[in-house]
Parts: C-alpha cells; structure tokens; sequence
C-alpha cells in the first residue's frame, strides 16, 4: 500500500509513493538499534555543525545553537527520552526533524557536506571506543577478581591435569593467575584494536568526498580522533571490516574465558569437590530435591558460544560485498551491539563468580596422589648424578613394581612461572597498567566530548 502521509518522515522523500511493508522492511530493527548510537550521532553533528561554521558554510549562531540542541538530544538520549519513528527510518533522520523542528532553518542546514554514508560511521566509530573501554574495564575487573583468588589461594595443592588426567602438582595460585595473565595479553590486544578504529571518517559524506572545502582535520580532533581516515572511499570499505575485528577480538576474550568456565563446571562436581559456589549462585531442580546446579556457569560457557555466533554472522553479513556502501550494512548492527551488551554482562557476572568461589583444600588435597610427583622424583634422581633419561625409566620401574613412594618436597628450586614462583606482584602491575591507559583513555575522551557541547558557551 503507497503511504503518501509519511513522505516527509524520510529525508530522501521526494512526493513519490513509498510501499509500506517495504518501507518497513528496510527500516528494519534500526529503530531499535539506533537508540542507541543517538548520543554518539549528537557528537558526530555538533563536530560537523562547527566545522561547517569555522569554513563559513554555516552561521555561527546557527552553529551554536545547534550544539547547544544536539547536547540536549544526547541528554534526552541518555536519560531514555529520545524516540525514534518507523517513518523516521533511523536516528540521523530522527535527530535532523528534531533540530529543524527545534530550530527551524538551522536544522535545514547541518546535512551540508555529509550523507548518512559517513554520519552514520563516525556515530558507530564513537559508540565502538566508548563500548570498547566498557569491556576493557570489565575484563580488568575480571582479571583482578582472578588475581585475588590467585593470591588468595596461592599455595592450596591440586592435581595438575593434561588430557584430564593427572600430571604434575599445580595450586590455585598457578590456575587463577593463568586467567589473569590471558586476560591482561587482551586488555593489550585492545589497544590496537582502539588505535585501528582512531581514524575520523567524516567528510567522506557518500564515499567519495564533496566538492566543499570540509576542514576534515577539525573534526577528527573535535572528536578525539588522531587522525583522518584519508581514503574517502576506504571509509566505507572498512565498514564490517572493523566490526569483524571488534568481533574476533571478542572471540580471543572468550576463549580465555571460557576454559576458566569449562574448568570451573568440573572442579565443582560432587566428585572433584575442589571448589563450590556460593548457595546464592547455584539452581534448583523441579524434581531433584537435592540439587544445587551450576547454571551460571553453563550459561556463561553457552555465552562463549553464542558470541563466537554472532562473530559468524557479522562474517558472513560484512564479506564478500563489492567497494563502497551497500544497505547490508546496515544488518551489522543489531549482532554487533548484541556482542557487546551479552560481552559486558557476562564478564560481570563472571566476575562476581569467581569472587564468590570458595576452595575445599582438603578434596583438592586428597586428589594430589603419588603419581603427580613421578617427573620430580625423576629430577630429584638428576640433582643425584643420573641422566634425565635413566632417571624417567627408574621412576617408570618404581611405579610399576608397586613401589613408587616420592619424596613430595624433593623439588624446592623454583623458575619463573612455577608455582613457587608466580610472581603475583609482577602480573599485578602488568595489569594495573593495563587499566591505567584505559583510565587516561577515558578521561581523555570525556574531556574531548564536554569541549566538543561548550562551544556556544567559550567562542562568544
Ligand atoms: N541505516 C543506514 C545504515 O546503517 C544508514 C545509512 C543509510 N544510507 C543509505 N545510503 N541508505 O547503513
């Protein structure tokens, strides 16, 4: 059905009739989605709005009011209170009828120079580092939770596992600061994950820049950007790409993340017994009386799993599509803000987990048979003259005569990473700086964003 009465809404309606059920259709779940990116497209305009003013295209009233609106669209935004409509398609319509209505000919004017093409790259790029630094924040949080087990329980024995059966002595020290220690490597990873995304894609406006003199260098540093993403029409190019790399680097968390859960489903069970969740953590069963469950564990391992889904569907979305823009882009964002929103919560959960774990050092104690110390006694036989090779079979004839009795504290010398030797200290300060550039990140942006909205206020 042609729906004349919303023709308007869009801005590129030009009196033809619009299909409604198409019309909805491509609209998609934008309106959703884009709630979301409202504040970081308030930023992406005002930085335009007075860059068009510092090269005369635009008034400088004009120019200040409309930063004074677009820092209130991004109040109303935060506080829940902007909308936007289905005839609106998205929030850069949304937020452009919301400017005109509120300034009239001003708002008119702030689409000079642009296309929704690079508006809406600059709103993602913005939300990206803030959802980034969010994540970095819960997985330092994580780490250091992990960190404290580590020390926490630095010296309780257990059983060394490889193929999950028992090999060498380990402690809870040794497991919880390996997680620490994954972690920190992708606080790292982060970094250049952030620097890839440091580029301002806007002036680029469709994909192959404007005959305007647009001052793009203004705007990337309005913005907090360290550069221009010169290559007008690789600004488009790297749409997905850039997605892909956020989801990969996801994916690398997660599998951190998920062999602590893996490890944490088996250390619980009634016949490991090395650990147990807080009664306010586990589940019941509907027909078991005696059932205390690890379902957040599970659905935290399930979590793993779906975010390397939703890394398949940004794959598959984001390949394979010619240069320049095309609408499939525009499906990127629902598993892309799903990534980071189920990423968060789970690491927080997570979080809460482990700082809740308690440790039976007695079960894991019990567990540490003869057998984990049969390399130790092996090299305790080097310390006295044999060869490791002479040594590893003497041991071998011990254990299968019956007649293997080691020795438990043969071994005392201790190298790097050995669990007599974490060195706690160190991975505590590796990651203390981790969390400090994201900290100085952080304050650095938000010093960028409130110079960006008091524009009005300081060039009187
Ligand atoms: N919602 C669109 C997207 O996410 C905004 C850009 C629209 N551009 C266009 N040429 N139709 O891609």
């Amino acid at each position: 059905m042609p729906n004349e009465k919303n023709e308007a809404a869009q801005l590129w309606a030009k009196g033809l009739p619009l299909d409604e059920a198409v019309h909805r259709f491509t609209v998609g779940d934008d309106v959703a989605t884009d709630l979301i990116l409202v504040p970081f497209d308030a930023a992406g305009s005002a930085a335009h709005a007075r860059m068009l003013a510092s090269i005369g295209l635009l008034g400088m009233e004009d120019a200040k009011a409309l930063v004074a609106e677009l820092k209130a669209i991004r109040d109303l935004a935060q506080a829940g209170g902007f909308t936007i409509s289905s005839a609106q398609e998205d929030c850069h319509t949304a937020i452009e009828a919301h400017l005109t209505r509120k300034l009239g000919e001003a708002g008119r004017r702030i689409h000079l120079g642009r296309s929704r093409n690079d508006q809406v790259i600059v709103a993602l790029r913005l939300f990206y580092r803030k959802a980034l630094l969010d994540i970095g924040d819960g997985i330092a949080a994580l780490a250091q939770a992990f960190l404290d087990f580590s020390a926490a329980n630095q010296h309780v024995q257990m059983p060394g596992y490889t193929h999950l059966r028992r090999a060498m002595p380990s402690t809870f020290g040794l497991w919880g600061a390996a997680f620490t220690e994954g972690l920190s490597e992708e606080l790292e990873a982060l970094k250049a994950l952030l620097a890839r995304l440091d580029k301002c894609p806007l002036g680029s406006a469709a994909g192959f820049g404007v005959p305007l003199p647009l001052d793009r260098a203004l705007t990337s540093e309005l913005l907090g950007f360290s550069a221009v993403q010169r290559s007008v029409v690789d600004v488009q190019n790297s749409r997905g790409r850039h997605e892909l790399a956020i989801l990969h680097w996801l994916t690398s968390v997660a599998f951190v993340v998920e062999k602590a859960l893996w490890d944490l489903a088996l250390y619980t069970t009634e016949e490991f017994g090395f650990l147990s969740l807080p009664d306010a953590f586990t589940t019941g069963s509907s027909i078991m009386p005696h059932k205390r469950n690890p379902d957040v564990v599970e659905l935290l391992r399930g979590r793993m799993g779906e975010l390397r889904g939703l890394a398949h569907q940004v794959e598959q979305i984001a390949v394979g599509l010619p240069s320049n823009y095309h609408r499939d882009l525009q499906l990127l964002k629902k598993p892309v803000f799903a990534a980071f929103a189920r990423g968060a919560e789970a690491l927080d959960i997570f979080r809460q987990v482990i700082q809740g774990l308690t440790v039976n050092i007695e079960r894991a104690g019990a567990a540490c048979s003869d057998d984990l110390y049969a390399a130790e006694q092996a090299f305790d036989l080097v310390r006295q003259g044999l060869s490791f090779r002479d040594a590893y079979k003497a041991v071998a004839r011990q254990i299968q005569a019956g007649e293997f009795h080691p020795d438990r504290n043969a071994q005392v010398d201790a190298h790097t990473g050995s669990s007599t030797d974490l060195g706690l200290d160190e991975t505590q300060a590796g990651l203390d700086r981790q969390t400090a550039w994201i900290r100085e990140k952080r304050s650095f942006l938000s010093a960028r964003e409130t110079a960006l909205f008091t524009f009005g206020d300081t060039d009187g």
